[in-house]
């Protein structure tokens, strides 16, 4: 779909637009053009993971056509990448047809039976050897996708197979599914296609992070997390899962003969606008491909084609060992016969394709002993159950304990101590318990006791009836002054290199620091003297620690470990003042106000900075050097530059057109849309045309040059 030259195309247009944001006419012009560049550049992130612009760049693209749609609605396509966002909850599912059956696959567990596969099905086609095509098995929730005309007109679960729901807002929302793609060039007027919704590890550790920053529990693997995610109610809940797709299977297509038939005239010869259409649509390994060429993620980079068995069970074996390199999770392969025809000859049960069968890795579970539950203190007072096992190895590690985030966990679960339990792991996964294994019970286990006091400071500890977690709420507990220390240089908080938690306990336990603040007063002279700080590691934390001061609020407020309030609200907090005390009064409900603060949020940040202990130690912090004050907005506010607006002209010298606005912006200033009696200064370049006329018959317009206007942004 992209080559060289078009990409190069693309990303001069990107630019083109980029310094014509305010050029609303052009805009307008060529608003097909910027979603062309809007979806390329998306194709460039969620598909090649090889972005072309820095997100502030997408941004502003994005933000443009928005803006533009919004003020032209008439302009609005179906495709556009603005109509991802569902503004309206999901009210129920519509239950759907698929065109196709959604069939499941036979299963294999060894070479032994990948050898019986191949051999019957060697029988069936009466052939020696077969190729096939080989691919990873996604583990996660299957999908079906109805594309008409190249637009993507249904999305459904899978269901019963025969019937699934329809969630299609829903699916609009991952990013690596194209709202259109070009069938048509395949002479393809209607697709089925069958994928997997997928969370990468990463995202489902990040998920995860926040579910338990709002108090909830943790889920328990990524398939939970993306087949959990499908049939929410509110899309916008989807799209904070950050959830990807695989798509690996045509169920069904018609072709167009209109679009076959296409004839060039001139040349007298008929236009297949792809010349490899007719032999990628005889293959699998060719439909991944064309799967792939229209702009979807398809196993085109993962899938392997090979004749014969042997092949496979050697390439199903590599790949089982490098399944904990890939940033998703696999459960097995599947092996497909790659020729279509094939394929058709060869038929299906009511349960399965006989031209297919997944290869399933090993199962990385383990049963080993319950001994004993450790309730541990985190930075926010909640206590967590923390299952102490038999030490057992599973997956390429040895697991000796687990958390069992709360006491519905533990119930649900229905845990003992003594009992025999099965855990499991998933890839890179934390560890979990499935279940007990109840029938090996001798009546020798113990129940669980869930304590009533804190187990570190002693003190009594309460739950909120919304909530699953017991809380310690005594600020001063050991427990949570220690991990609040850890948060607070941990590096998404204020990223302090070489302190790390190993030193913050010791530091701790030695007394040579007692809470946050005295990060900054570190006795350097005795640290020289414990076993294991040289010069160098003291200089590198000393530089570290001084290098924190200058960390921005946003990442200040993340810091200081304020319940729920996570990465993204910590910015929009930053966001919305000009100095960290601020928000010592703001009232609950103007902290609604701002965006995603919900009561839960601006209840406890309302809490936080009504605590005379946190204000004491905000003081020591400013105290200390910390930067207190929103740099960003400072300059805005104090800019010269406040309540007047700006155009620019002609050609500029010095400064990119873009670079001016934004050096206009920084200083307070507003850039103008066009000449009008609004407008304060136009600042004017090399053959300057209609706008320069313009405004000389407006005298309240301030007519200056490039040079003047940067004296103004001294
Ligand atoms: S092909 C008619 N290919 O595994 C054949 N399925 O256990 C349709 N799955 O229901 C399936 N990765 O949800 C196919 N590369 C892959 C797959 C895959 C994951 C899922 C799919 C299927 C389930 C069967």
């Amino acid at each position: 779909m992209y080559n060289s030259s078009n990409t190069k195309h693309l990303q001069q247009q990107s630019k083109y637009f980029l310094e014509h944001i305010n050029d609303e006419k052009k805009i307008i012009h060529n608003i097909d053009d910027l979603r062309k560049v809007l979806r390329f550049h998306e194709y460039r992130y969620y598909i090649l993971n090889d972005p072309l612009l820095s997100d502030y760049e997408y941004d502003q693209l994005y933000k443009l056509l928005e803006k533009t749609e919004k003020e032209n609605p008439k302009l609005i396509t179906k495709d556009s990448p603005t109509q991802r966002v569902g503004s309206s909850l999901n009210e129920g599912f519509q239950t759907v047809q698929h065109l196709v059956p959604m069939l499941s696959l036979e299963n294999s567990y060894n070479a032994g039976d990948l050898i019986d596969w191949d051999r019957k099905a060697r029988e069936l086609t009466k052939l020696e050897n077969i190729e096939y095509c080989i691919e990873p098995k996604f583990d996660g929730a299957s999908i079906s996708l109805i594309y008409e005309n190249d637009l993507l007109v249904r999305a459904a679960t899978r269901g019963d197979g025969v019937e699934g729901e329809d969630i299609t807002n829903n699916i609009k929302q991952i990013r690596s599914i194209p709202l259109s793609a070009p069938f048509s060039g395949y002479g393809i007027q209607q697709i089925e296609i069958r994928g997997e919704v997928i969370m990468s590890k990463k995202s489902f550790e990040k998920y995860n992070d926040w579910l338990v920053e709002q108090g909830q529990s943790a889920l328990a693997n990524p398939r939970n997390a993306a087949s959990g995610s499908l049939r929410m109610k509110d899309p916008k809940e989807v799209s904070r899962r950050n959830l990807e797709a695989f798509l690996y299977h045509v169920s069904y297509y018609t072709k167009d003969d209109r679009i076959k038939m296409a004839y060039d005239s001139k040349n007298k010869k008929p236009i297949i606008s792809h010349p490899s259409s007719v032999n990628l649509l005889a293959t699998h390994s060719g439909m991944l491909q064309m799967l792939w060429e229209c702009g979807f993620r398809s196993p085109q980079k993962e899938k392997q084609v090979v004749r014969g068995i042997d092949e496979v069970i050697k390439h199903v074996h590599d790949f089982e060992d490098m399944r904990d390199t890939l940033p998703y999770e696999i459960d097995g392969m599947v092996v497909k016969v790659n020729d279509l025809a094939l394929q058709d000859e060869m038929g299906m049960t009511t349960h399965h394709p006989r031209w297919a069968i997944a290869f399933k890795f090993k199962a990385r579970q383990a049963t080993t002993k319950l001994r004993s539950i450790e309730f541990q203190v985190g930075r926010t007072g909640a206590v967590t159950p923390v299952a102490k096992l038999d030490p057992v190895y599973i997956g390429g590690v040895t697991v000796s304990s687990i958390s069992v985030h709360n006491e519905e966990y533990i119930k649900e679960k229905d845990l003992k101590i003594g009992d025999s339990v099965l855990i499991e792991r998933a890839g890179d996964v934390i560890p979990q318990i499935v279940k007990s294994l109840s029938e090996l019970r001798d009546g020798t286990e113990a129940e669980i006791q869930f304590p009533t006091h804190c187990p570190v400071c002693g003190s009594k500890l309460f739950k909120e009836e919304t909530e699953a977690v017991w809380r310690c709420i005594n600020i001063e507990c050991e427990a949570q002054v220690v991990e609040r220390i850890i948060h607070f240089v941990s590096k998404d908080a204020m990223d302090i290199k070489s302190f790390g938690e190993a030193n913050v306990r010791k530091f701790y336990e030695l007394k040579l620091i007692k809470d946050v603040p005295g990060i900054y007063h570190l006795d350097f002279d005795t640290i020289s003297q414990l076993e294991g700080f040289g010069k160098k590691s003291i200089d590198n934390l000393h530089a570290a620690i001084e290098a924190s001061k200058q960390q921005p609020l946003n990442r200040l407020i993340y810091a200081l470990g304020i319940r729920f309030v996570g990465e993204t609200t910590a910015k929009t907090l930053a966001n919305a003042v000009e100095s960290l005390f601020d928000l010592e009064n703001k009232s609950e409900e103007e902290l609604q106000e701002l965006e995603d603060v919900g009561i839960k949020v601006a209840k406890s940040v309302y809490q936080f900075f009504h605590n005379k202990e946190n204000i004491a130690m905000l003081h020591q912090l400013q105290e200390a050097g910390l930067q207190f004050n929103n740099e960003k907005r400072e300059t805005i506010a104090a800019g010269g530059l406040a309540g007047q607006t700006f155009l620019f002209t002609g050609t500029l010298a010095k400064l990119k057109r873009s670079e001016a606005e934004t050096l206009a912006e920084q200083h307070g200033g507003k850039i103008a849309s066009g000449v009008s009696a609004k407008l304060n200064y136009l600042v004017v370049g090399e053959d300057a045309g209609s706008k320069l006329e313009k405004a000389k018959k407006i005298n309240t317009i301030k007519i200056i040059t490039e040079d003047e206007f940067l004296k103004l942004v001294q």
